[in-house]
């Protein structure tokens, strides 16, 4: 065996999420990701940077089965989950926030939170409470309907609803897309805190130099591709990375 095939075959079993090897698109013959990999252990806050367009939304979408993968296989905790329809992931304990239209805009933040729950709804009372628990506004505001609220406010009713499923792995998409600078500090806390209660959370941000500084690995993607990798101290004190991706843009 190689050493690729080698370190494939212990990442295949070992990791929680592996995406190993990932071509995927939404129109026949254009490859959005084109040789994708990822790997995330348990209990690992991973983060995903890069240009707009690299195809980072479409990653997180082909990992929920919402993007068709055409070669190459993602694999959950040692079980094959390539292409797997997002209900069935739902119910092996994935959850995922999309970039936008995340919540049920005529719906109440409770009944959002209760559609977070809709496999098991005698799990609401238990969830409701470590929902509420982070996120405290959401239990205070339950009645109110979800599309009175602001960008940042939305993204918590997301997280939560997100949540209510007792997920083992979340997968976030741009969690401080919007928001003011206070209210991405409070975003980046409550995914740290959510990470620190035992959840494997997989993020993408767009905000790359504080992606980094939370998240304990990074991968920068490119075309589709893994182009870079590593701790996120390692990708901040990298020259390389400032230069091609955590410019001005970043620090804005
Ligand atoms: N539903 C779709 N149908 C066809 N092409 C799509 C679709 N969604 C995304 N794409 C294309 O796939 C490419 C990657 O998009 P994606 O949303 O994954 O990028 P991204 O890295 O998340 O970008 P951003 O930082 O702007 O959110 C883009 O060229 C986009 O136009
Ligand atoms: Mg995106």
């Amino acid at each position: 065996m190689s050493e690729n095939l080698m370190s494939a075959a212990v990442a295949r079993t070992d990791a929680v999420v592996f995406v190993d090897n990932v071509d995927a698109g939404y129109l026949p013959g254009i490859n959005i990701l084109n040789g994708c990999s990822l790997t995330a252990h348990e209990g690992e806050l991973i983060g995903i940077i890069g240009p707009n367009g690299a195809g980072k939304s479409t990653l997180l979408k082909a990992i929920f089965g919402l993007v068709n993968v055409r070669s190459g296989k993602i694999w959950l905790k040692g079980e094959d989950i390539t292409n797997l329809k997002a209900n069935k992931l739902v119910s092996k304990k994935v959850a995922f926030v999309p970039q936008t239209n995340n919540v049920f805009p005529s719906l109440s933040i409770q009944e959002n939170l209760e559609m977070g729950v809709f496999q098991n709804p005698k799990d609401f009372n238990e969830r409701f409470e470590f929902v509420t628990n982070i996120f405290p506004d959401l239990g205070k505001r339950r009645a109110q309907k979800a599309g009175s609220l602001s960008g940042g406010e939305r993204q918590m009713v997301a997280m939560g609803r997100a949540l209510m499923v007792n997920p083992s792995v979340l997968l976030l998409d741009e969690p401080s897309a919007g928001l003011s600078p206070v209210r991405q500090d409070e975003a980046f806390l409550r995914v740290k805190q959510v990470n620190q209660a035992g959840v494997t959370v997989v993020m993408v941000e767009q905000n790359a130099r504080r992606c980094l500084q939370i998240c304990d690995r990074a991968y920068v993607l490119d075309q589709g591709t893994d182009a870079h990798t590593g701790t996120g101290r390692e990708l901040l004190n990298d020259p390389k990375m400032v230069e091609l991706y955590l410019g001005n843009l970043a620090e804005l």
